[in-house]
């Protein structure tokens, strides 16, 4: 699965890249919005820390100016992903967009037949908000799960992007789900590394060795 970090703050997206397990970004309106710079000078800095699917998305709301922003929002680098929510208006920019050849993120997913209308219209990614469902009672990834048994059904390439994931056992639930992509705020993909057993074992290792050896070997 892939690791995507759900976030435009680049002090974030900079130490989660210098772990080497970050393979792309996604950004919606608030997040960008929180760091208070423009979108393409925001998203430009985001493209020169990690090399990846970056994932931008339109705040316009009818299909030609969705479409006009899409393509505006593609100059910006090779690697942007246009996102477009899962409007009507939406599905039509989408469907323009990806017979433009532009690769189109389709946001907001909350139930397996608006899944199945993207990937219809050409999407690249379908965004299912596993957290946002969890909030309202709902199992979150059973729509994951659903999505991807659909897109088996009829071999549609579009890739499933689980998003709104809130923890770290959320990642796990994605990844046996067999989810494509998975989104994280940078927080979870912290929680990801930690177990206590890790941090006990390593502890008593280094204590052992200390009891023998009285320095640590110096690398080259
Ligand atoms: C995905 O692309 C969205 O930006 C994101 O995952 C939303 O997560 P939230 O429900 O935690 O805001």
């Amino acid at each position: 699965m892939k690791f995507f970090l759900d976030t435009a703050n680049l002090e974030e997206l900079r130490k989660g890249a210098s772990w080497g397990i970050v393979d792309g970004v996604t950004t919606n309106p608030t997040l960008i919005a929180k760091e208070g710079q423009p979108i393409e000078e925001q998203v430009r800095r985001i493209c020169d820390i990690v090399d990846g699917d970056i994932s931008a998305e339109v705040v316009a709301t009818d299909a030609p100016s969705m479409i006009r922003e899409g393509r505006n929002l593609a100059k910006i680098h090779k690697n942007i992903v246009v996102k477009c929510p899962l409007t009507r208006d939406g599905i039509v920019a989408c469907s323009a967009l990806s017979k433009d050849g532009h690769r189109v993120n389709v946001t907001l997913c909350f139930s397996p037949s608006q899944a199945l209308i993207a990937a219809k219209a050409g999407a690249y990614i379908i965004s299912p908000f596993v957290g946002r469902l969890d909030d309202v009672s709902w199992t979150g990834m059973d729509l994951v799960r659903n999505i991807l048994q659909i897109y088996k059904n009829y071999g549609f390439p579009t890739q499933v992007l689980a998003a709104s994931l809130r923890s770290p056992l959320h990642i796990t639930e994605a990844a046996l789900a067999g989810s494509h992509i998975g989104t994280m705020p940078f927080k979870v993909l912290d929680q990801l590394f930690n177990h206590p057993l890790t941090d006990k074992g390593l502890e008593q290792f280094l204590k052992d060795w200390g009891k023998v050896f009285k320095e640590t070997p110096v690398a080259g």
